[in-house]
């Protein structure tokens, strides 16, 4: 790679996608506050069993855009997945080299496998679960992913895709991203506050390189769905039945304001008293969000999960 990182912009792109998150593997987890501790099992635990009823039990466990691991080691860890051999894929050898790092840390082996979702280099019928969050908007044909899921899932094998962005719901996170990100700024600029800003990328130690790799996060977000779309894609890929749940909506309208501040506040600030108080905050509004399920338009909230099954027969 050239030293003034001017061929990362030539780069196809899924070539800016594994470029990008190569780049971004070992400081992912800080940027979106990840961790493996009841915060995110809990979290992890809660939207899978949205979909996925306590008695299931799986043997053969693929998760696709893996990254760093956040869902299947949390849903270990949680032990929604006792038993099953966890093999965890992605397009970034780097996010893939973290994960495992993360599985050795908190007892969890992972099988890792770098690939492509769209391309999936396992046998066909090869899982009887296929698990993936927050990937498929980063893909260029998300519906040529659910294909490769339901090829290499068994007849009844199951797929779980959660946290995935709806159309409507990521235009209103939008407007308090945006409010989060100028307040933040605002009070920053008072001269005693201005060190709680994330120092930029030269600013790090960073070169040129590295500022073009980190341009490159505008493009690599690819989608936002519709979840009647979603639900549409599954039944063409060939799974039935197919349920798409929508959820969080006063919940996601603060989480992206706290994500938002998370991403620009320097590294270590926050703490853990932070994350337990936000994530409590979360949970709250989230009980909220479900009494206003049904009432509010399943379009306007954030999160999309996607249930589906490959059919028997
Ligand atoms: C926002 S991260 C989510 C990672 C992880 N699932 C999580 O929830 O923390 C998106 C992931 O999708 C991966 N990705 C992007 N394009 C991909 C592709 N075509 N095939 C497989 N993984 C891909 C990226 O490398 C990255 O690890």
């Amino acid at each position: 790679m050239s030293e003034d990182g001017s061929d990362v912009t030539r780069l196809d792109v899924k070539g800016k996608q594994e470029a990008y998150h190569d780049w971004e593997a070992r400081t992912y987890e800080d940027k979106f506050n990840i961790s493996y501790d009841d915060r995110c099992i809990d979290y992890a635990r809660d939207r899978f069993r949205r979909v996925v009823d306590e008695g299931e039990r799986f043997s053969r466990v693929l998760e696709l855009g893996a990254g760093t691991g956040f869902l299947t080691i949390n849903l270990a860890l949680a032990g929604c997945l006792d038993g099953a051999e966890l093999t965890v894929t992605d397009i970034s050898s780097g996010m893939l080299d973290v994960c495992v790092e993360n599985g050795r840390r908190h007892g969890v082996t992972l099988q890792p496998q770098p690939g492509d979702a769209e391309a999936l280099p396992f046998p066909d019928a090869s899982f009887d679960l296929v698990l993936g969050h927050a990937f498929l908007h980063h893909l260029p044909d998300p519906a040529a992913a659910l294909a490769e899921a339901h090829r290499v899932l068994v007849p009844g094998g199951t797929l779980v895709i959660a946290g995935e962005p709806t159309r409507l719901g990521d235009r209103i996170a939008g407007v308090f991203k945006r409010a989060a990100w100028g307040g933040f700024r605002a009070v920053t600029t008072v001269p005693r506050l201005r060190h709680l800003r994330r120092p930029g990328i030269v600013e790090s130690g960073g070169d040129a390189r590295d500022a073009a790799l980190a341009g490159l996060e505008h493009e690599v977000d690819l989608h936002t769905f519709d979840p009647a779309d979603v639900e549409a894609m599954a039944r063409v890929a060939g799974f039935a039945p197919v349920r798409v749940v929508t959820e969080e909506l006063l919940a996601n309208w603060v989480g992206w304001a706290v994500r938002t501040i998370e991403a620009s506040v320097r590294p270590g600030v926050l703490g853990e008293r932070w994350a337990f108080g936000a994530f409590n905050t979360w949970r709250r509004l989230s009980r909220i969000d479900r009494a206003l399920e049904g009432v509010v338009p399943a379009a306007l909230f954030y999160n999309l999960i996607l249930h589906a099954r490959r059919p028997v027969g």
